[in-house]
């Protein structure tokens, strides 16, 4: 089932002068998010990533197409009890203490008591936030308020998360903490939607990726599959002890031969030689260190050096 439904979204923004172009911030996009499936939205800066979470959590409204949660269409009152959201910069009442702050908003959710002493307490730490329990919050690191962030979102242990940059401001252990923490929500059956531009963090631990470029949808899918498309781009072979003046037939189709002391890459453009390169250097009197298929990055996606016209989309999690 389908725990997130995108359909041909629409945003324009008025202008803020009358003689002012308005601004078309999504153009149609469309995809969906399993349940209980890490879905990362990738995207360049100003591609639409908030915009469409604003528009999930009923924040703003969108110009044409529609959008559905846990089978309701967003801003439902009630459906809203079930998700948690983290905002890309969240505002912290700065003089209460992260307990204080989370059991506020504990209470907004309509958790009180015994139930709510120990949800606090375990947020805490499972965000790394016990030892700062006492803290005000204005004396937080950036880091540290980006954790308080997602204990929030987290509070009433909603169903489906949605997390605008929750790496963003993170050192190195803070952001593979985070992506621990998001593996551990999916481990507990619920469904994550996070956007970001930091491809490993995606790369890592989502199921599938939407990507979105100026509003519209690039490509949508597994990350294996979208990374070099399922299909192999080149042959990298790295031998040792191949001969300096070796002249092996393949020399002229190889794409890349470099020697690095006794070692020697030899980047093939397919498959089709392996066979004849691997003879060569037994022949040689080599020895074969590795033999590595090249598949394409998703930060080539990303960037743009798949062409439009190529886009890899997975239909079906774009349908709706
Ligand atoms: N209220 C608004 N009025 C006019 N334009 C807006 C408004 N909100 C956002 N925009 C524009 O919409 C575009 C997309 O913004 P959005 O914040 O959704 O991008 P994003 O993908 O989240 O980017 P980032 O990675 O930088 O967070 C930007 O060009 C932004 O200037
Ligand atoms: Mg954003």
């Amino acid at each position: 089932m389908d725990a997130i439904v995108v359909d041909q979204l629409t945003k324009t923004f008025p202008p803020n002068w009358p003689w002012k172009p308005s601004t078309t911030v999504l153009r149609g996009l469309s995809f969906s998010v399993r349940q209980g499936e890490i879905v990362g939205f990738l995207g360049p800066n100003g591609a639409g990533k908030t915009t469409t979470l604003k528009i999930l959590i009923g924040l703003i409204r969108p110009t044409s197409g529609s959008v559905k949660l846990l089978g309701a269409p967003a801003g439902d009152v009630e459906t809203h009890r079930r998700i948690g959201y983290l905002p890309e910069s969240p505002y912290f009442y700065d003089y209460l203490t992260a307990e204080e702050f989370l059991r506020f908003y504990g209470r907004l959710a309509g958790m009180s008591g015994e139930s709510l002493t120990h949800r606090v307490t375990l947020l805490l730490e499972m965000v790394g936030l016990k030892d700062a329990r006492t803290k005000q919050l204005r004396k937080f690191s950036k880091g540290m308020l980006q954790r308080i962030g997602l204990a929030q979102a987290l509070i009433h242990d909603p169903e489906l998360v949605l997390l605008d940059e929750p790496m963003s401001g993170l050192d190195p252990i803070g952001r593979k903490e985070v992506r621990d923490l998001i593996l551990q929500l999916r481990d507990q059956g619920k469904t994550v939607l996070f956007s970001s531009h930091i491809i490993p963090d995606v790369e890592m631990i989502c199921d599938r990726v939407t990507v979105v470029v100026k509003g519209e949808l690039l490509a949508a899918g597994r990350v294996e599959d979208l990374v070099g498309h399922g299909r192999t781009r080149s042959i990298e072979v790295i031998c040792d002890g191949l001969p300096e003046h070796a002249a092996p037939a393949w020399h002229s189709t190889a794409i890349k031969m470099v020697r690095r002391g006794s070692q020697s890459l030899i980047v093939l453009p397919d498959t089709g030689l392996i066979d004849q390169v691997l003879v060569d250097i037994r022949n040689q009197g080599a020895r074969l260190i590795s033999v590595t298929p090249q598949k394409g990055s998703l930060e080539e996606l990303f960037t743009g050096s798949h062409s439009r016209d190529q886009k890899p989309v997975d239909n079906t999690l774009v349908s709706t």
